[in-house]
């Protein structure tokens, strides 16, 4: 792909198609922080063995492999290639069997009701059609049938690092890089404009008092200050600030970072759950 060339927002050639984007997730996702998230989300969903389960834009695997974990024939979706291939390789090394598919929310390689659960987890964010993929996925699942649908609210994200204003500009530039910044809040007008029935909500708080180390934030902000860079929507100088007091103030003992992520589960009509 040449430099004028640009990136597709999703699947082959994306940003999401990169050893870095690999590993900046199986990182984030391996802290205690999101771990503790995780679990409570797929709980939401109940007993779950033996139950058939699409993840969609499973993303390295992680939610696809703790499903298979408890007893689920998981299907791992994701449009970028190298998602599909670390999806693999995490199932086969936690010792679990999972199916992987190329496709795209909106459009799913599946026929109707051919699933009694799925799960999307940080994506309906990046999807411009959010409803249309909600939708979507209703027509792969068999009546009565759950979803999962977890997602971030990033205008709530917060950081305590002294500089109140600065932290603020930082929030709007992050929020300005997603088609959906307000995404966790939205989910359950989404559901019910896509037909389900709202079951279960559990918000939870995502919590870091360590800007630098091996924390979601720790991980993370690494690749949003190159995007916020390259997109030239903070100047470099604030950019250094922001990096400059996250350090500090984690060596003080008075960084904070919290954003709230909301997982929803709602069922297809009809059917028994
Ligand atoms: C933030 S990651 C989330 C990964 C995983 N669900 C998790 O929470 O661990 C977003 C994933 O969604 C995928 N993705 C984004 N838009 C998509 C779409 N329209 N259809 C299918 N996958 C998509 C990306 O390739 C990426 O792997």
């Amino acid at each position: 792909m040449s430099a004028s060339t640009p990136r597709p927002a999703h699947g082959a050639g994306s940003s999401w198609d990169t050893p870095e984007a690999v590993e900046r997730i199986i990182g984030a996702y391996a802290t205690a922080d999101v771990v503790a998230i995780r679990q409570a989300q797929i709980d939401l969903l109940g007993p779950i063995a033996g139950a058939a389960i699409l993840d969609i834009g499973s993303g390295p695997g992680i939610y696809a492999r703790d499903l298979a974990l408890r007893g689920a024939r998981v299907t791992a979706l994701d449009s970028a290639p190298a998602m599909r291939a670390a999806a693999l390789v995490e199932a086969r090394t936690a010792g679990v069997a999972i199916d992987v598919a190329d496709g795209e929310a909106n459009a799913l390689p599946f026929p109707d009701g051919a699933f009694d659960a799925a799960t999307l987890v940080q994506v309906i964010e990046y999807v411009p059609d959010a409803v249309g993929a909600l939708r979507e996925i209703a027509r792969v699942l068999r009546p009565g049938g759950a979803l999962l649908v977890c997602d971030t609210d990033w205008a709530t994200a917060s950081w305590g690092i002294g500089d109140a204003a600065l932290a603020e500009r930082i929030k709007q530039a992050w929020c300005a890089t997603k088609p959906h910044y307000d995404a966790g809040r939205r989910i359950p007008e989404w559901l019910i404009a896509a037909g389900y029935h709202v079951a279960a909500w559990e918000p939870l708080v995502l919590a870091n008092a360590d800007a630098v180390g091996d924390t979601f934030h720790g991980h993370t902000w690494k690749t949003y200050r190159r995007l916020l860079e390259r997109l030239g929507t903070v100047p470099t100088d604030e950019l250094d600030r922001f990096d400059r007091l996250c350090a500090e103030t984690t060596a003080a003992g008075s960084f904070t970072f919290t954003v709230t992520r909301h997982g929803w589960l709602a069922r297809t009509p009809g059917g028994t759950s």
